[in-house]
């Protein structure tokens, strides 16, 4: 059983060791477990190790509290009857029903509207449901896992969090730490992150030298491991085949430094859209190189809720910007030229991302 924990979720830390302990030891249980951590440490995984390492034969059915809409959540939950609403032309199992002899997980339980959660507390006590619209009682064997980021029991002192259901879902706390405090599990990490999506994508996977290591164990990654896993999936994308260094991490990939007033990030978005007008230029045709193709970004939401979009595209500009200048020893005209901006647009991106020409060792840039 040990061993499939460790194939779901990686590490060696001590914090990281501690915490698959206390899932091998609660797995083969029917206890409660709720699973605590901040956005990104791996909950979910959490919830699936316990699931694999459970015995159960039923599946494991996943519930976000946060992403259904309130008025949604109940027949998610517990199904409905034909005709129980507008619109509801068929009967259907709920989620409870689903997870029958597997595991329900109820993530961001949090986020569970107060209207719902007694009705939740009598489906955990009775282990019986009703499907909306319905009056038989239907039995249901399932073992609850729940996650959240929030402080529930701060939730419990404000009244918007049931304290009776708290008690209820609080049997096995587990807490999963964040990346910083796992640090030394980032090498592991990454090369876990690497082959999957050496898997998924056409790319060649980039190599992370000793220096791009250390960069990355001393962030304090805010986002943990889905930022880490974006930063690398980032990374395979500008770094295709390549070796990346210390100062590639810190300059390129975790780079933070764009412009933040919200006009002056409108003022950018419009200067970069004279790139469209490209396919008219009247140059000579010439071979085109092969650019990291926009479909890589395809499955970005099977991964994430969400991506700064503005943000992302800004930072590959600086990187192609910083990157040109590097070549052309600082030389903006020819910089712009590689680049296919004109050179007055590209002073003024370098102007809005306070991008200074390269020195050249031993001499100042030149000027042209
Ligand atoms: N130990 C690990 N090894 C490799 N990848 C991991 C590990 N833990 C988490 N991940 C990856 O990190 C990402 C975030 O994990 P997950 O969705 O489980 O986090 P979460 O705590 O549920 O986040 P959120 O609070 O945002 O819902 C996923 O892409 C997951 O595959
Ligand atoms: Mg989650």
């Amino acid at each position: 059983m040990k061993s499939s924990i460790d194939k779901i979720i990686t590490g060696k830390s001590a914090s990281a060791v501690e915490m698959k302990k206390l899932i091998s030891m609660v797995a083969p249980s029917s206890t409660t477990v709720l699973v605590l951590g901040q956005t990104g440490t791996g909950k979910e995984l959490v919830a699936n190790a316990l699931h694999q390492s459970s015995g159960r034969s039923g599946p494991l059915i996943s519930l976000n509290c946060a992403a259904i809409p309130s008025e949604l959540l109940e027949s998610e939950l517990f199904g409905h009857e034909k005709g129980s609403f507008t619109g509801a032309d068929k009967a259907r199992a709920g989620r409870f029903e689903q997870a029958n002899g597997g595991t329900l997980f109820l993530d961001e339980i949090g986020d569970m509207p107060i209207s719902l959660q007694s009705k939740l507390l009598r489906a955990l006590e009775g282990r019986t449901i009703q499907r909306v619209g319905g009056n038989k009682d239907i039995k249901v064997d399932f073992r609850l896992v729940c996650a959240t980021h929030q402080e529930l029991k701060s939730k419990v002192d404000e009244g918007s969090f049931r304290s009776d259901l708290y008690y209820r879902i609080n049997v096995f706390p587990i807490d999963v730490p964040t990346l910083a405090e796992r640090a030394v599990d980032i090498p592991l990490i990454v090369n876990v992150i690497l082959s999957q999506l050496n898997e998924d994508m056409g790319f060649k996977m980039p190599k992370f030298d000793q220096g791009a290591i250390n960069a990355l164990m001393s962030y304090p990654w805010p986002g943990n491991i889905r930022e880490l896993r974006n930063v690398i999936e980032r990374a395979t994308v500008l770094f295709s085949g390549k070796n990346i260094s210390s100062s590639n991490v810190k300059e390129n990939l975790l780079r933070l430094k764009t412009p933040d007033a919200d006009e002056e990030r409108d003022a950018l978005w419009e200067a970069s859209e004279d790139l469209m007008g490209l396919g008219d230029s009247s140059e000579p045709a010439q071979v085109e190189i092969p650019l990291p193709h926009p479909a890589h970004y395809k499955n970005w939401f099977a991964y994430f809720d969400s991506i700064d979009m503005r943000r992302h595209l800004s930072e590959v500009e600086i990187v192609l910007i910083e990157a040109a200048l590097e070549k052309f020893d600082g030389m903006v005209s020819s910089a712009a030229n590689a680049l296919k901006l004109r050179r007055t647009t590209l002073i003024e991106k370098m102007k809005k991302f306070m991008i200074e020409k390269p020195t050249l060792p031993g001499s100042e840039a030149k000027e042209d």
